[in-house]
């Protein structure tokens, strides 16, 4: 299988990133409040690098569009869409949970964190899927700009 190297290295990063927001949930639940700190700022940097890595290549190189067949692309697109909203959301909840922490507003920061990390677990889960639809079950075309890749 020929994998494609930049694709691959960024939906590694969000996989890393969401992984790092469950083991700083779980430490903030056992009340280890400096671990819960380092680990979700880590987090935050791996989700910051996807995000330019991702952009850096639709800018210079372009985007990938569906290869699998005609009667699914429909379905695929819908999916897609539905990741790009939930990645968009995850990321300005994530910058709004981050300034919440700092400001010490501990209150809201604890009323948003769940649904922060939550909603950033699906964009994971649904990156992957997108990922494996593109280049792994299917090979998607390469080179596409933004709206090709989105919309065929
Ligand atoms: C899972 C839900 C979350 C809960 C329940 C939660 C809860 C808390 C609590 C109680 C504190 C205060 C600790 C203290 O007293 O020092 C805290 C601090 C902090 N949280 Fe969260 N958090 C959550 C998610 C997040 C997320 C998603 C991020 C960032 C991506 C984050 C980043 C931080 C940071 C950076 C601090 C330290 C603030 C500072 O000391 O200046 N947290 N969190």
């Amino acid at each position: 299988m020929n994998l494609p190297l930049l694709p691959t290295i960024s939906t590694s990063f969000i996989v890393i990133s969401a992984i790092f927001i469950a083991i700083g949930w779980i430490l903030i639940a056992q009340n280890k409040r400096k671990q819960h700190k380092y680990v979700m700022i880590t987090g935050a940097v791996f989700a910051l690098s996807f995000f330019i890595l991702y952009m850096s290549r639709t800018i210079f190189i372009g985007n990938t569009s569906f290869g699998g067949p005609e009667d699914m692309k429909i379905y695929y697109t819908i999916f897609l869409i539905f990741h790009i909203f939930l990645a968009t959301t995850g990321g300005v909840f994530g910058i709004v949970t981050l300034i919440l922490a700092f400001k010490r507003n501990i209150s809201k920061h604890r009323k948003i964190g769940p649904i922060t990390s939550v909603i950033w677990f699906f964009t994971a889960i649904t990156g992957v899927a997108v990922y494996l639809l593109l280049y792994v079950l299917y090979e998607g075309e390469h080179g596409q700009n933004l709206f090709q890749a989105i919309f065929g």
